[in-house]
């Protein structure tokens, strides 16, 4: 099946900031926010036309209201400082719904581990899960440095079991992401992961441990967000050589099973 893509001028509705460094933007894109997936993600066009910076910047669905998307964002350079200081009304140019996002297993549970800003993509797999799947439980772990930058708690507390960890203790069990994990003995868990890519491994060994599936989205820097400059190839565990070595983000993936990884 052709996957649709669009480029649509969307609309900004609103740009709320959410602690020093991390916004959510919603936008009227009906195209995009129609065939949305989660996991997927689309390249945002932060300047105007022949301005800095140049090349899109990817970025998760966080979520879809009817015609609106959501994304949650912190601003780490220039293309997230740009689009930090748009506002209600802006026009904004998106390119997607881009790559492959996750795959819902078929199970009676699932566990969402989100790392700081990782958490974005996994507020519209619990949705999507919980429509799907209503009976299947869904325990959200969700790791930060501090209290201040954990983000949307109150929307996944209303999708599930919500535990929270923080690197300083100022919230939750203080600790990693990866020791809440390693306190769930469901033996028939559907794993899925986002955030820094040591929290990644952490999670996809205790995985591997456990006998869970796990699938991990991965972040690497995209210049097309479309699999024609190769900018994005992250190696595969075990093949050493041959046209088989790389997958590229952004169309493979972001979403992996984590094996195709990490062994
Ligand atoms: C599939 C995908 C989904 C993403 N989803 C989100 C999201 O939902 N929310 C969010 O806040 N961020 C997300 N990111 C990361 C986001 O794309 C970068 O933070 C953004 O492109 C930075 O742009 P900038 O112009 O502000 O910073 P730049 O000036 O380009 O860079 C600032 C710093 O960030 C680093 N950086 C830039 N891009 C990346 C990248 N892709 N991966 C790792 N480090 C990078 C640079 O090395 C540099 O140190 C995602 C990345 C990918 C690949
Ligand atoms: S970003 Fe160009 S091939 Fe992936």
């Amino acid at each position: 099946m052709v996957a649709l893509q669009y480029v649509e001028t969307g609309c900004i509705q609103q740009n709320n900031q959410l602690n020093p460094d991390s916004f959510e933007m919603q936008i009227y894109a009906p195209q995009i926010a129609q065939r949305a997936e989660p996991g997927q993600f689309v390249m945002v066009s932060c300047s105007e036309v022949g301005r800095s910076p140049l090349l899109r910047r990817p970025l998760s669905i966080h979520d879809v209201h009817g015609d609106t998307l959501t994304l949650l964002y912190r601003v780490v350079g220039e293309g997230t400082a740009v689009m930090a200081a748009m506002g209600t009304g802006d026009p904004i140019s998106l390119l997607g719904p881009l790559g492959q996002g996750f795959t819902i297993a078929e199970t009676d549970h699932h566990c969402l581990v989100g790392g700081g800003i990782g958490i974005a993509p996994l507020l519209l797999l619990a949705r999507k899960i919980a429509w799907t799947q209503p009976k299947a439980g869904i325990t959200i772990l969700a790791g930060a440095r501090n209290r201040q930058e954990l983000l949307a708690l109150e929307k996944f507390a209303a999708m599930g079991t919500l535990h929270i960890s923080t690197d300083d203790g100022s919230e939750g069990q203080h600790g990693f992401v990866t020791q809440l994990l390693g306190n769930m003995h469901d033996t028939a868990l559907a794993v899925y992961t986002c955030g820094p890519t040591p929290m990644m491994q952490g999670v996809a060994k205790l995985c591997r441990e456990h006998g869970w599936g796990c699938q991990v989205s991965l972040e690497s820097h995209m210049a097309c967000g479309i699999g024609a400059c190769l900018g994005c190839a992250v190696a595969r565990s075990g093949i050493h050589a041959g046209a088989d070595k790389y997958v590229h983000v952004c169309k493979d993936g972001p979403v992996f099973n984590a094996e195709v990884i990490w062994a």
